[in-house]
């Protein structure tokens, strides 16, 4: 899915001064890109997923998902559009501890309306890209903090989204977890037409994806890099 952003604005006014976050951000990333976005804290970078993912709305600008400005859209499509188009991978996994793998990643396809049947088979597949078929009927709760975000991976990608989000994925991991988690992104992202937009502290990290940008005042800046890809 190709993803454009034209002009975007997001002030919060919450606190005693208001808060401008992104200052008119222009961004174009072609489908199946994967996008590394970097900046110090509190430079909006969350902000910016959430926008993206549907999650909130920006004060002005456009946001172009595919053929569709989500920025126009109501919230009762782009509830639609956050399950089906959509998927998300937060820093902190948020699986549901007392369901098991499979049930995890089975949820949100129930959710679209897919038969059991059908959402379990998909959900093998799924665990099979992820190489944890063996882990389908633990208790998510139980898992190591590598494989419960490798978990919701296979969750953000049940119903097949073409945008992938994910805001700091390795930021609870430790080194040999973060290689293995860059690297099923990597993989995922090259083996189907995925767009892949990913936040991260990490310069390593960032390395594998195929470009990156950084946030700074509210303004995104290319930055070239060696991919490691
Ligand atoms: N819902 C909100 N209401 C009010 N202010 C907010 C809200 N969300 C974020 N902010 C403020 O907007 C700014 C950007 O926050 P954001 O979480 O997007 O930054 P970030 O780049 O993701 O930071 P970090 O690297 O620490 O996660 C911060 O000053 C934050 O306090
Ligand atoms: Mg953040």
């Amino acid at each position: 899915m190709e993803v454009v952003l034209r002009g975007v604005h997001k002030v919060y006014k919450t606190g005693p001064r208001p808060n401008k976050v992104l200052d008119g951000v222009d961004l174009v990333v072609p489908s199946g890109q994967f996008v590394a976005v970097t900046g110090p804290s509190g430079a909006g970078k969350s902000s910016l997923l959430y926008l993206l993912g549907c999650l909130d709305y920006p004060d002005f600008g456009e946001i172009h998902l595919g053929n569709r400005d989500v920025a126009k859209d109501g919230e009762s499509l782009r509830e639609k559009i956050r399950l089906r188009h959509i998927g998300f991978v937060f820093q902190d996994f948020r699986l549901i501890p007392a369901l098991t793998v499979l049930e995890n990643i089975t949820l949100p396809m129930q959710l679209a309306g897919l038969s059991g049947a059908e959402s379990r088979q998909r959900a093998r597949e799924l665990l099979r890209l992820i190489g944890m078929e063996r882990e389908r009927d633990q208790m998510s709760g139980v898992l190591s903090g590598g494989q419960k975000q490798k978990v919701a991976i296979a969750r953000a990608l049940a119903n097949l989204p073409e945008l992938l989000l994910a805001d700091e994925p390795t930021g609870n991991l430790d080194t040999a977890s973060t290689r293995e988690i860059l690297e099923v992104l990597q993989s995922i992202n090259k083996s189907r037409t995925l767009t892949t937009i990913m936040v991260t502290h990490d310069p390593q990290a960032a390395q594998f994806a195929e470009r990156t940008i950084e946030l700074d005042r509210g303004r995104l800046r290319e930055k070239g890099h060696e991919s490691a890809r």
